[in-house]
């Protein structure tokens, strides 16, 4: 493990990532407005065992002792996401929430205090409910200059000690999920509206980040970025055809929101394979669009085989699959052979270096930050001891794959865990366990498992590093 760490870089970026639906609570606390996932949790048979984020891990009152946890492992970057609810209760401007900028302050500077770089997610999947039945949402584009407005904002109120931001988190999980299969909000399902809300997502994201570079840049210095999710999709032969297939699936899953931005438009294959329910954009929106990622942040956990889908199978569903193999062709499965997490996602490490390996050949090798890995287990706590071994093998794979990658040239510059503590998993509640801490729900109480401490000294490891000249 000692030489794992000392793989990296001194100047790595180890953190640990959340997002404010999960852990903060105080739902209705001190002028919080609803989201959607308020709403989508309070519908029946929508969430695991009728879950909600009311409480979660009641970070917003806990949020020093949290700071502390992490302060403990000698992290040095924290990612987590702000409420845009929490700040503007109806979703605009007019509405400031005085109570929230105070929360995100004192969050910020006690990162801060601690010496951990705050790294800000703008839009975690918790749109306001306002926004969402005044304009319908991401279907709207009206809603992207909203967001574009809010991003003004937090960049007005914290950009002089925040200096990564993240405008969206994983705008495929929001597309697909809550806007063609509707398992997550606001539970919509079809296969034209997928393409429509990503489309108005990626103009979001490139209008946050022409505000941020014309208004911001110069005096505040920083850098920011949108964060994409992807598994890799390995061929499942050695056929073209499932090379093919292998390629196909990645330029939907990544491509479609990445190709934009680092190429100027939708990949030719979904070009060609949506028709006219893949909305266009004008000139000028890909030229905004264009270069408009300082970094390539990176959220993966799993790895599927890809195969030609032959004829029609009986598992493709006509309806509410977001374009998922009806719009693709290709056939998804996993090895028998693989172990799963208990999401049974496959532990797959290889996966992680191959899908590096082919974001920097895409997009030309840019900065990439791992902005999410991570598994969850059903751990248990012992005499206050969770003793999670498959955590630490599994994370200890993947790092050791990013070590991999990067002797290959890929510019890989940060890690953040997913996540710094059990939390409300959106659909699935409280029933998978994703911390390095755990969190006892009835008490709120944080205990750190294994892989904590197993991760400190991964990462007080990579500090003395001295390879390559890279020792203080
Ligand atoms: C990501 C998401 C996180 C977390 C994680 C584990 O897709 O950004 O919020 O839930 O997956 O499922």
């Amino acid at each position: 493990m000692i030489e794992l760490g000392k793989k990296f870089p001194k100047d790595f970026i180890w953190g640990t990532a959340t997002s404010a639906y999960q852990i903060e609570g105080a739902a209705a606390v001190d002028g919080r407005g609803p989201s959607i996932w308020d709403t989508f949790c309070q519908q029946h048979g929508r969430v695991f065992n009728g879950d909600t984020g009311d409480v979660a891990c009641d970070h917003y009152h806990r949020y020093q002792e949290d700071v502390a946890l992490m302060a403990d492992m000698g992290v040095k970057a924290y990612r987590f996401s702000i409420s845009w609810s929490r700040l503007l209760p109806n979703g605009k401007t007019d509405s400031l929430n005085q109570s929230g900028v105070d929360f995100y302050n004192n969050l910020i500077d006690e990162c801060l205090k601690h010496g951990i770089t705050p790294w800000v997610t703008l839009y975690h999947w918790d749109l306001p409910d306002a926004i969402e039945v005044e304009t319908d949402g991401w279907l709207d584009r009206r809603t992207a200059d909203l967001f574009a407005d809010y991003a003004n904002l937090c960049f007005e109120l914290f950009g002089d000690r925040v200096k990564n931001w993240i405008t969206l988190n994983e705008p495929w999980v929001v597309a697909v999920l809550g806007y063609g299969q509707g398992v997550f909000a606001p539970g919509r399902q079809s296969n034209s509206e997928p393409y429509q809300a990503a489309h108005n997502l990626l103009l979001a994201h490139a209008l946050a980040v022409n505000v941020y570079r014309n208004k911001f840049l110069e005096t505040q210095k920083g850098q920011i970025g949108i964060t994409n999710n992807c598994d890799w999709r390995e061929p499942k032969t050695h056929s073209r055809e499932d090379k093919k297939a292998a390629q196909i699936a990645l330029e939907f899953f990544l491509g479609w929101f990445a190709d934009p931005i680092y190429l100027g438009d939708y990949p030719q294959c979904m070009r060609e394979r949506v028709g006219n329910r893949l909305p266009k954009f004008t000139d000028e929106e890909k030229a905004l669009l264009k270069h408009s990622s300082d970094f390539f942040g990176l959220n993966h956990y799993t790895t599927m085989y890809a195969a030609k889908q032959h004829g029609s199978s009986e598992n493709l569903s006509v309806f509410g699959n977001g374009g998922l193999s009806e719009d693709q062709g290709v056939q998804l499965s996993v090895d028998p052979e693989w172990a799963l997490t208990d999401m049974q996602w496959a532990v797959v490490p290889w996966g992680c270096s191959k899908l590096l390996k082919w974001i920097a050949e895409r997009y030309g090798n840019p900065p990439i930050y791992i902005t999410e890995n991570g598994c969850a287990y059903d751990d248990t706590i012992k005499e206050g001891r969770v003793d999670d071994e498959e955590r630490q093998n599994f994370m200890a794979l993947y790092i050791e794959e990013c070590s991999n990658a990067m002797s290959c040239g890929v510019d890989l510059r940060g890690y953040f865990a997913w996540s710094l503590m059990d939390n409300f998993e959106w659909a699935m509640g409280y029933s998978k366990r994703f911390g390095l801490h755990y969190v006892d729900f009835s008490t709120g109480q944080r205990v750190a498992k294994e892989s904590a401490k197993w991760y400190s000294r991964l990462i007080a490891s990579s500090n003395v590093n001295t390879k390559l000249g890279m020792t203080a």
